[in-house]
């Protein structure tokens, strides 16, 4: 059998700040309900960055705990791919100040603008270095501060998402090039530009020099997702050679639980392998399945060989899903 290089994750951390704002505390300030943010999508917090905290804060605390995880340190780091919409600075880039604030060696370091599929598209392109020899440490990063992009009078955007980071250390692993192989074992990514208007952010640099709020046409989006995400999911799997029903975890991008069932139902799915965190967490975009997996790893339920399932469905419109064994 042929020896092939794979991408294995060795590490896994999830930060989220300290802040808690429940449902209750949003319905004083905008026309919402706690009944109807639960019954509409399963949130019932989400937490929030404090002010002196920048996304590559939030980056870094769970690279840390990754690394920990991993049994390396920020010097073993070659590589940070990370995944958000809402950076620092316009540049430079979130990755090469998260690389400082780590105190990483000069390496490669650079973001992934894919919002809330962002962190599957991450994976995928730091896959194309660790598989291929080009990194022996690479840190793949979801980090977001989404509460800063969001119309505070907004009620049908405003009340569902949430700020935090997650990460994970990929190293390359040699395989036999089976699906009982450790690492990275089917992918698959899409983007359709022109749903652009069903979810968008109405200011950038190029266009009005300003940041700008996140809108989006909540229904639109939901239509295409459970349909969208299903296919990737398919197609994922597939490219892995394996069959979805033999996934130990489904770990989703967390943006509506509605969402999450529907996608497990048309997959048959069953409801007690998929790792939800939408109730606590909201949708923290790109941050949002790095922290599901942390905290599936954390409350023992995901153990190192299993094999695990993500998805991702986000602005662009852009969504995906990989299949990996941990
Ligand atoms: O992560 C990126 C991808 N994003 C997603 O996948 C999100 C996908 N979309 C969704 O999760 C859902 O569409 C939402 C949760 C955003 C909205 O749920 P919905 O069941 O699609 O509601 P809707 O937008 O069709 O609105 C239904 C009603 C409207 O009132 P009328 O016109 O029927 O009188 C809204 O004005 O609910 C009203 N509404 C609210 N009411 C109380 C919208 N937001 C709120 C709110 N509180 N926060």
């Amino acid at each position: 059998m042929s020896k092939v290089l794979r991408s294995v994750v060795t590490g896994v951390g999830g930060y989220l700040p300290d802040r808690i704002v429940s449902n209750e505390e949003l319905a004083r300030r905008v026309d919402t309900s706690d009944e109807w943010i639960r019954e509409r999508t399963g949130i019932t917090q989400r937490h929030q960055a404090a002010d002196h905290q920048q996304v590559s804060d939030l980056a870094v605390e769970a690279a840390r705990r990754a690394l920990v995880a991993a049994g390396r340190t920020a010097a073993d780091v070659d590589m940070i791919v990370l995944a958000t919409t809402t950076p620092d600075l316009t540049f430079p880039a979130t990755a090469a100040i998260v690389q400082r604030k780590l105190g990483c060696p000069i390496g490669i370091a650079f973001d992934v603008q894919a919002v809330c599929s962002g962190f599957v598209y991450a994976l995928s392109v730091a896959d194309g270095f660790v598989a291929r020899g080009r990194s022996r440490c690479a840190l793949v990063i979801g980090a977001e501060t989404m509460t800063r992009l969001l119309d505070w009078t907004d009620r049908g955007t405003c009340v569902l998402f949430g700020d935090g980071a997650g990460a994970v250390v990929l190293e390359p692993g040699e395989g036999a090039g089976t699906t009982a192989d450790r690492g990275l074992l089917g992918l698959a990514l899409r983007a359709d530009g022109t749903k652009q208007d069903l979810l968008y952010v109405d200011g950038g640099v190029s266009t009005n020099r300003q940041t700008g709020h996140l809108r989006m046409q909540g229904n639109q989006v939901f239509r295409h997702a459970v349909v969208n995400i299903s296919e990737a999911v398919v197609a994922a799997a597939a490219d892995a050679g394996i069959e979805v029903s033999s996934v130990d975890w489904f770990i989703p991008h967390q943006a509506n639980q509605r969402i999450l069932e529907g996608v497990a139902r048309r997959l048959g799915i069953d409801e007690t392998k998929v790792i939800s965190t939408i109730a606590q967490h909201a949708n923290t975009s790109a941050a949002s399945i790095p922290l599901a997996l942390d905290q599936g790893v954390r409350d023992g339920r995901i153990k190192p060989g299993q094999l695990l399932l993500m998805e991702a469905m986000g602005g662009g419109l852009t969504w995906g899903a990989c299949v990996l064994r941990l």
